[in-house]
């Protein structure tokens, strides 16, 4: 897989010259309050999307900010165990995290059983950072409780539909999100798990799931033992719109993304997918990694999981 564990933090291609300051220029920044700190800011935005767009320069100083610009799924953890003080913190920010009309509708499991372990693990061989991970926490959509909810206080709640599905799916997505985000704040790496709904019923009866509760990812957590590197995200001119959508620019923009993505982290030539169906492709960029994945759907067996479970998605 790509982006796995290598330390790539070049300069990036455009903008090299910030990176080759002069004797003289770092004496002028040591001289200038804030240019050091704007022009760090300038470099992770440029090392983030190097799309020339805007630098956030002149917004106040701001650490946290820059540290999420700046960030990184890491899959290779040092043998250390965070504290569970530490992680009873990082469980409390993530439920913290705000919640659709307060339903409250993601729950947390941490699998600490090795034998357990092993065996999520072993369903995944080729990620072998799902059973070696230091923490492995799973995080749920939970559309069980607020029925049982109903259930106490005597009103029936129907919540195995389309909204409670989704509902629950982004409380579970926005909890794992704070703990990614306040874990590496906290000098922790991880990396989110979405392949384990690939065999779902396996996971689901190893976790004890009952029916409305459901795996939206694990999370592997540890001290990195790599650094890993900033993966170019796609131009903001392509993710972000002003007042009207548009996306009229997007073939062109894709195409020089691809390029300038490529320049910085190359995709082997082994790790080309699928080639006995697509070919051997003399450029293979982004675009063509992520159209030949997606073109092979994963997933197939979570819609009969859900539907078996409780959601009838009405
Ligand atoms: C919902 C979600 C599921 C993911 N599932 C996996 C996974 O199953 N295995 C894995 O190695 N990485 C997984 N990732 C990590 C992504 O591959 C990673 O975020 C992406 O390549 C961008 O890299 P970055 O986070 O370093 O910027 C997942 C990320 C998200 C947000």
């Amino acid at each position: 897989m790509s982006g796995v564990g290598n330390e790539r933090l070049d300069c990036p291609k455009t903008g090299t010259a910030r990176c080759r300051a002069t004797a003289d220029e770092s004496r002028v920044r040591r001289d200038r309050p804030g240019f050091e700190l704007m022009s760090a800011r300038a470099e992770a935005i440029e090392r983030r999307f190097g799309d020339g767009g805007p630098s956030g320069d002149g917004a106040a100083e701001n650490e946290f900010i820059h540290r999420v610009i700046s960030r990184k799924t890491v899959r290779r953890y040092s043998d250390v165990v965070p504290s569970d003080s530490l992680l009873d913190l990082l469980v409390a920010a993530a439920l913290s995290t705000s919640a659709k009309s307060d339903f409250q509708q993601a729950s947390i499991l941490r699998v600490t059983d090795p034998t357990q372990r092993a065996s999520i693990g072993e369903l995944f061989p080729s990620m072998p950072w799902i059973g070696a991970a230091p923490v492995f926490f799973v995080f749920l959509g939970d559309a069980r409780r607020l029925q049982r909810v109903g259930e106490l206080r005597g009103k029936p709640v129907r919540n195995g539909t389309l909204e409670g599905f989704f509902n629950a799916s982004i409380d579970a997505a926005l909890a794992m999100q704070t703990m990614i985000l306040c874990a590496e704040s906290a000098g922790l790496g991880v990396c989110p798990i979405s392949v384990i709904r690939n065999e779902v019923d396996k996971v689901a009866a190893l976790l004890g799931l009952p029916d409305l509760v459901f795996p939206v990812a694990g999370l592997c957590l540890g001290y990195p033992q790599s650094e890993g590197y900033v993966s170019l995200r796609l131009p903001r001119q392509v993710t972000t719109h002003l007042d009207r959508y548009d996306d009229s620019a997007l073939p062109a923009s894709i195409d020089d993304y691809d390029r300038r993505r490529d320049a910085r982290h190359a995709i082997p030539r082994e790790q080309q997918r699928s080639n006995a169906e697509f070919g051997n492709a003399a450029f293979y960029g982004w675009s063509e990694d992520k159209a030949r994945q997606a073109a092979k759907a994963e997933g197939a067996a979570f819609p009969p999981y859900l539907r078996s479970h409780g959601f009838s998605f009405d």
